[in-house]
């Protein structure tokens, strides 16, 4: 197969944060086409690619002979009508998370990928930190034993500045859900399994954004029941007064097992705490070499900033699917799993109950 051609729908914050240094370190693809619906955005976005193909609306670039794969880094509100055009079409699709509105538009999106035969993956991003990878590998190789707590909290002082389109249901679907828990709830579901339940609340302190209407919740919690016993608390907001945002802000991860604990923290990407059954507390351990990159990344892990760099990986991942005809890691099925806990942490969260988990199959 000639040289990959990939489109980026949405030239905002992500695109050029992840995606377009992404596809620069895949030798084997080339960035073809941008599309951004607002003129002044795409303007930027073709002058620095240099691209030939650029429109402001994404129909133009879908079904486009010179695109092999799409990358939609869009609001929420228009994930599935692209991708639903994409996989039409016959492209490949990497999907920001959440990849949709809700359960329905996600299945609905798996479903029409594996008809229709193509590559799709979920951009769940932290899955490609080295300490993650290190630590999924551990868990699933008994080194803490049987699971038996999972802990997330994400808390983050964001104030009262706008949040553009994130800050409106209508767009986004869900706030600090869909924003920062999804990433963690696929964390759950790799470190730990499926939910069997759960419970949750989300609540709403900041209804006015520098002057700007808000109408989703700016905190939340899950109190989950996995399927294999296993019990999880999992929290986000972006109202930890004064505890600061970003790599600078509390980000931790943490499975507690029968044998030992393993955590993860945002601010440390090559390291990960360590305790053993016998008292002794948390040790710092390096991430293996081994760990450091996706297997098959060019990237040497010693270059440039660790808390950035593993986010390229991301693309390694979805050419490198394509190209051997395999499926991407993680694909549709992950971003359509975690929207089912979310659409379900809203329910309990309205009705103020336990409501039960069913993952539906493709
Ligand atoms: N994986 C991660 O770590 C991560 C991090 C940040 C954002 N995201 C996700 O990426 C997506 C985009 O977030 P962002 O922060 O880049 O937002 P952004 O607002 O910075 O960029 C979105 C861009 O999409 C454009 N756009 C809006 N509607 C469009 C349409 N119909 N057609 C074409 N372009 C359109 C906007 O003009 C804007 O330039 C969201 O789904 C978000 O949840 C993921």
């Amino acid at each position: 197969m000639a040289s990959i051609g990939v489109a980026i729908i949405g030239a905002g914050g992500i695109a050029l944060a992840n995606h377009l240094p992404g596809i620069a370190l895949c030798r084997d693809a080339r960035l073809v086409a941008v599309c951004d619906s607002d003129p002044a955005t795409l303007e930027r976005a073709r002058r620095q690619t240099g691209v030939a193909i650029a429109s402001s609306d994404w129909r133009d670039i879908v079904g486009h002979d010179a695109v092999d794969a799409v990358i939609i880094c869009t609001p929420n509100h228009v994930h599935a009508p692209i991708a639903l055009a994409a996989i039409a079409a016959g492209k490949h699709v990497l999907c920001e998370k959440p990849i949709a509105m809700d359960a329905s538009e996600a299945l609905a999106m798996w479903r029409a990928a594996e008809q229709r035969g193509v590559r799709h993956m979920t951009a769940f991003t932290y899955r490609f930190v080295p300490a993650m990878r290190y630590l999924a590998h551990l868990v699933s190789a008994g080194a803490i034993g049987q699971p038996r707590h999972f802990r997330v909290q994400r808390l983050q002082d964001w104030g009262t500045r706008h949040l553009g389109w994130r800050q409106q249901q209508r767009f986004a679907a869900s706030g600090e859900l869909g924003d920062m828990l999804s990433h963690r709830i696929d964390y759950a579901h790799l470190l730990v399994g499926p939910l069997a339940r759960l419970s949750a609340d989300a609540r709403q302190f900041v209804a006015e954004r520098d002057g700007q209407p808000a109408d989703v919740e700016d905190w939340v919690a899950i109190l989950a029941a996995f399927a294999n016993g296993a019990t999880g608390v999992m929290e986000s907001t972006k109202l930890a007064t004064g505890c600061g945002e970003g790599k600078d802000s509390p980000d931790r991860c943490e499975v507690n097992g029968s044998e030992g604990t393993l955590v993860y923290q945002l601010g440390q990407p090559h390291h990960i705490l360590r305790a053993g059954a016998a008292a002794g507390g948390l040790q710092v351990e390096a991430v293996p070499a081994a760990f450091l990159c996706h297997p098959g990344s060019p990237r040497d892990p010693a270059a440039g900033d660790p808390l950035v760099t593993f986010r390229y990986d991301q693309a390694v991942e979805f050419i490198a699917a394509i190209r051997e005809e395999r499926p991407c890691v993680p694909s549709f099925a992950a971003g359509c799993a975690v929207q089912v806990v979310m659409d379900a942490a809203l329910r309990a969260a309205a009705a103020r109950c336990w409501v039960d988990v069913t993952y539906p199959a493709p």
